[in-house]
């Protein structure tokens, strides 16, 4: 598993997914609970045989959409030239894909919604309205698993954190194998205590890994 820092003069999508995994995690608190439990799941995939690669969208200099619409024709984003320019590649060329998030009033993080808002330009549309759609992602066997982590004690006080990754990782083309809710986690690297979690973050990353090589 390795940290990727992204560099302008990096290589062109390579348009077919391999069988590899990219993982993201949204928290601002580098080293934090969310970046643990992601390592946690990447250990799971390579313990399984799967390369794989992790961002913190902190690293990444990027803006959420803004939409300009014009990836309408260009099947990419054009209107934005920054980090994600490199990162879509990263997606495109991954099969697995992990995205994890601590939440940040009942939700994903910010960093996490402007990441995912910029999957958007995967999206075709028709002509219609309201506009049916499909995924350029679609139908290439892409899997995912989602993470989050909070403070309190149960579900509703996790909010929309795990729906807000599913639900748009789903109208992508993503099939997601499995999903992991951490609580009663606050102080920075708490996590690492909660065996249980730990335990069932590197199992969620074996679950991906099989689930992409069968
Ligand atoms: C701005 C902000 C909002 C938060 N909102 C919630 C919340 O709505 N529910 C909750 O249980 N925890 C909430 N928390 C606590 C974090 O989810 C918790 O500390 C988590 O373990 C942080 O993970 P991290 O280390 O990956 O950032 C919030 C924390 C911050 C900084």
């Amino acid at each position: 598993m390795k940290s990727i820092r992204f560099s302008a003069q990096e290589a062109p999508a390579n348009l077919r997914p391999d069988t590899r995994v990219f993982g993201v995690s949204g928290s601002p608190r580098r080293n934090g609970n969310s970046d643990i439990l992601l390592k946690s799941i990447l250990t799971g995939v390579v313990q399984h045989d799967l390369s794989s690669e992790y961002l913190n969208l902190t690293d990444l200099q990027f803006q959420g959409c803004i939409g300009c619409e014009r990836c309408r024709k260009d099947k990419i984003c054009t209107g934005l030239v920054d980090g994600m320019s490199v990162v879509y590649d990263r997606i495109i060329s991954s099969q697995g894909l992990i995205l994890v998030s601590p939440t940040h009033n009942y939700n994903i993080t910010s960093w996490m919604k402007a990441f995912i808002d910029r999957l958007y330009c995967f999206y075709t549309f028709d002509n219609n309205r309201p506009r049916s759609w499909s995924s350029q992602l679609a139908k290439q066997g892409r899997k995912a698993v989602i993470a989050a982590i909070c403070e309190q004690e149960n579900k509703h006080d996790m909010g929309f954190t795990l729906e807000a990754m599913k639900l748009p990782l789903e109208a992508l083309g993503y099939d997601i194998v499995g999903a992991l809710s951490v609580f009663k986690i606050f102080d920075k690297a708490g996590v690492k205590h909660d065996d249980h979690a730990m335990k069932r973050a590197q199992e969620l990353g074996g679950r991906l890994a099989d689930a992409l090589k069968n």
